[in-house]
This record gives C-alpha cells, sequence and structure tokens, in this order.
C-alpha cells in the first residue's frame, strides 16, 4: 500500500513535536513530522493529549540533559492523563549522547532515537506500539536517512530551511557535534536542486542551506548520478545551480567554517546577487593560542584575511559569528585579542557563550578552567561591545533603500513584517498583499534588533 492509501486508511492522530536548539534541529522536527504523516499523524499545537509528542533535543551548551528530565517530568504527567497512550519519543542530540540512560531515568519514554534514524520512525512507533516494548535507535545506520525520507508533506513558506550537510570532521575542542550528529556527510546536488525547486514550488522565495559545517558541503555532480561527468562540486557551483530556479529570490547558507570558505566561494559572493549578502562566520576567539587549543585549524589573521576577501568580493557583506568565552586557558590577554579582533572586523550581530564543558570533548578534561565569574565578567566585556556593533550596524542602515522580503503581518494592525538582506527584521505600515513578496524599502528608523521602514515610492505592487 502506497503512503497515501495509507494514510486515508489510518486514523487521524495527533503529534506534537517540541524542539530545542538549532536550525536543523527545526528542519530535522518538520522531517519527522512529515516521516509520520503517512501513518495518520497531523500536527497539533500542544502536547496536552497528543497521541505522540517527540521532544527533538539540543546539546550543545548548559545543562542540556537535565533539562531534558526537567521536560519530561512534565510529559509524563501529560502521558499519563492519556491513560498511558501517549507515545513519548527523545529525539536529537540528548538521545544520541545519552541513550539508555534516558530509558533508565524516564522508563516512561517509548523511543530514544538519535538524529541520523528518523526515518526508521515508522518503525520504531510500531515497535513501540506494542505494549511494553521499548524501542533505542542511536546508531548511525549505512544507510543514507535523506534517501528514505518522503517528500516534505507540510510547505515551510516563504522563507524555508535544506539541510545539504550533516556531522563534522573538524572536531573543534569544545564540541559535541563531530560525536552526536557523527561524520560529515553531504547530500547529492541532484537531491539537493531537486529538493529546493520543490520548496520554491511549494512558495519558497528564500532557502537558507543548513549544516553543522555548511561551506565542508561537497556533492556528487548532478551528472554522476549516471556516472560521468564532473565528480564533485563544492558549496560556491551548488549555489550557483540553486541561483537558477525561476522565483528563488533569495539564498543563504549556515554554519560555516572559515576554514573551508575557498574561491569558488567567495566567488559566487562576488557573482550571484541572490546569495545574501550576510554571512555566518565563527571565529569563536581571537587569540591565536586559543584558537589552536580550540583545534580551530586557522589563526585570527587568517580569519581576517578570509574576511577581506569575502568584502573585496563584495563590498556590502555583512558578518556574524560566534564567540566562545573562557575557553580552558584562556587568560586576560587571550580575551583581549578576541576584543581586538571584533573591534578590526566589526559584526552585524553575533551569538557569544560561556565556555560549558561538554563530557566526552576534549576540552572538558583540560587543565586550566576558566572560573565562572571570570567568564561572566569578560562575557559582559564582549556582549557590550557586540551590542554597540549591532546597534551602529542597524542606525547605518537608515536612509538606506533595500529589498525586504515580506513574510507576514506585524504586531500592529495595518503593519507588515519582513527581512532586510541582513536577516535585519523590518516593519512597514504596508497591504497584505504584499506578502510573499521583495520591496523595495527605505529605512527610517533603527531599533537594537530590528528596523522600520516606508514602502518606497510608486512600489506598492507585486515584484516579479
Ligand atoms: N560551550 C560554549 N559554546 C559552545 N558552542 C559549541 N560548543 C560549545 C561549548 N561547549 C557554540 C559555538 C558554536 C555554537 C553553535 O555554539 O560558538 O559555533
Ligand atoms: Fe563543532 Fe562547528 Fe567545530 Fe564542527 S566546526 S566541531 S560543528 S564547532
Amino acid at each position: 500500500m502506497d503512503a497515501e492509501a495509507l494514510a486515508t486508511t489510518t486514523a487521524r492522530k495527533r503529534l506534537h513535536v517540541i524542539t530545542w536548539g538549532c536550525q536543523m534541529n527545526v528542519y530535522d522536527s518538520g522531517r519527522m513530522a512529515d516521516v509520520l504523516a503517512p501513518l495518520g499523524y497531523a500536527p497539533a499545537a500542544e502536547p496536552d493529549g497528543a497521541d505522540m509528542v517527540i521532544l527533538n533535543t539540543c546539546h550543545i551548551r548548559d545543562k542540556a540533559a537535565e533539562k531534558v528530565f526537567s521536560e519530561l517530568g512534565r510529559l509524563r504527567r501529560m502521558k499519563e492523563a492519556t491513560g498511558n497512550r501517549m507515545i513519548l519519543a527523545v529525539a536529537g542530540c540528548v538521545a544520541q549522547a545519552e541513550g539508555a540512560e534516558i530509558l533508565a531515568r524516564a522508563p516512561y519514554v517509548d523511543i530514544v532515537l538519535g538524529p541520523q534514524t528518523y526515518h526508521r520512525l515508522p518503525e520504531m512507533v510500531a515497535r513501540a506500539s506494542r505494549a511494553g516494548n521499548k524501542v533505542i535507535e542511536t546508531d548511525f545506520p549505512a544507510e543514507d536517512k535523506f534517501d528514505h525520507l518522503p517528500d516534505a508533506a507540510a510547505p515551510q513558506g516563504i522563507t524555508a530551511f535544506l539541510t545539504i550537510q550533516e556531522g563534522c570532521d573538524k572536531f573543534c575542542s569544545f564540541c559535541v557535534v563531530p560525536y552526536t550528529r557523527g561524520a560529515e556527510q553531504s547530500r547529492s546536488a541532484a537531491t539537493v536542486i531537486a529538493e529546493a525547486k520543490r520548496l520554491v514550488a511549494q512558495g519558497a522565495a528564500e532557502i537558507s542551506l543548513l549544516g553543522q559545517n555548511v561551506n565542508a558541503w561537497h556533492g556528487l555532480a548532478p551528472q554522476d548520478v549516471d556516472g560521468g561527468g564532473e565528480g564533485t562540486w563544492g558549496l560556491g557551483r551548488l549555489l550557483r545551480a540553486l541561483a537558477e530556479i525561476p522565483g528563488l529570490k533569495r539564498l543563504r547558507y549556515t554554519t560555516s567554517h572559515p576554514r573551508d570558505v575557498d574561491e569558488n566561494l567567495i566567488a559566487a559572493h562576488r557573482d550571484l546577487p541572490s546569495l545574501m549578502p550576510f554571512l555566518h562566520l565563527p571565529v569563536q576567539s581571537g587569540s591565536d593560542r586559543i584558537l589552536q587549543a580550540m583545534n580551530r585549524k586557522h589563526t585570527a589573521d587568517e580569519y581576517r584575511d578570509v574576511v577581506r576577501k569575502l568584502r573585496e568580493a563584495r563590498p556590502d557583506l555583512a558578518l556574524s559569528s560566534d564567540f566562545i568565552i573562557g575557553h580552558p586557558g584562556e587568560t586576560e590577554a587571550d580575551f583581549e585579542a578576541t576584543m581586538h579582533l571584533v573591534r578590526d572586523v566589526t559584526f552585524a550581530m553575533a551569538y557569544s557563550f560561556k565556555y560549558s564543558s561538554r563530557p566526552g570533548t576534549p576540552a572538558a578534561g583540560a587543565p586550566m578552567q576558566v572560573p565562572e565569574a571570570e567568564k561572566d565578567r569578560r562575557l559582559q566585556a564582549l556582549q557590550a561591545l557586540l551590542r554597540e556593533q549591532q546597534a551602529a550596524f542597524n542606525a547605518s542602515c537608515v536612509g538606506l533603500t533595500m529589498p525586504i522580503l515580506f513574510t507576514g503581518t506585524g504586531r500592529h494592525p495595518g503593519q507588515i513584517a519582513g527581512r532586510s538582506p541582513y536577516l535585519q527584521p523590518v516593519h512597514v505600515t504596508g497591504p497584505a498583499e504584499l506578502i510573499g513578496s521583495e520591496v523595495q524599502v527605505t529605512i527610517t528608523a533603527a531599533h537594537p534588533n530590528s528596523l522600520a521602514g516606508i514602502i518606497h515610492t510608486s512600489q506598492e505592487r507585486r515584484s516579479a
């Protein structure tokens, strides 16, 4: 029986997915819902009374496991209220890292699955539905989950995400990703292009390519699907192919590693107007000593150099970054080097975190852990500088006219909201018909995290 026939013969069930963590988890949650749709599961807005709840977890920072067990305590009561009919699944990186420990501490959980096995969810649900059965699937299967996933059931909307690469081989000292998501794996160019075309047909005007180390993507070139051809493509070549899809107005990619920014990618920034002039390029630290301890495989000056080349290629490029404060061994001088780099490069926005020890990673056992109070002090100083730069960047947009992709209504009546090329939220007074269009807007005011503007004269029409 095909999936559609199965769906029509299966009673409608309610599925609620709770998503923590990065955009890739958001994407994964959507795909888990897609996999379960043929079994009759439809999205439920609340976990209360749902037939199945998936907790899609993140392990990157903080007390991830503790947060999971406390959330599971809440879900347990909801499960009991359904007479234990609710199937409770824990997915994502905490599931991968903790595995059987989750079933030991929370025996009311039915399914524990890692990020690489969710294509097997229907079979896991069938096994878990037999009373008392527990299912753990945290291996890294030989088959590629993407080959076993159905096409997306629910459209993502005007802005869509597309995972092209997963896992990481970089092994930064502090990071759990190489352990929870596994070795780096790239999807083929043909499957990525086909999914992008589908997303555009479903109404996407902007696609963000996702990967833990997205610019390490190296996929089989389309011709090679039937043998022969160009071998493998890098991200720059893929972006060129995607830029040709009619109706696709904007392309982005995240998260990239400075070491994997190659000449082709820089050229793509030069040549492709639809590749947005905003790049998230984590540097983590501005100190060569710490970058080496982090196993980042580049120096602070090499980072400056990559940024210089990118800005030469695309002069209006703005940058965002990630910083870790208080990696083991970080001295005041190392921290000052980070502040120095921030002043040199200038960021339109940034994320900064206190180093948090992740069991099993090399940095966790390293000597010279930085005291919490010191981390707090340094983080506050860094964040003050980053806030200042973000405010200056937003202020520099006032008076400019830029294309805004409208994605929904604003908070106030008569307002519509969208995103600038630099991902800033922008609010204007305008007609709801413009939602889904890219329209020229003159920016009139800057706020800490958003902009306001007016629709550029005689532009109140749908863009082509
Ligand atoms: N502690 C603090 N921040 C971390 N990140 C990753 N691992 C850790 C950790 N152990 C941050 C990095 C990365 C972002 C996704 O999360 O800055 O780029
Ligand atoms: Fe983690 Fe990114 Fe380093 Fe890979 S490159 S180990 S995902 S921080």
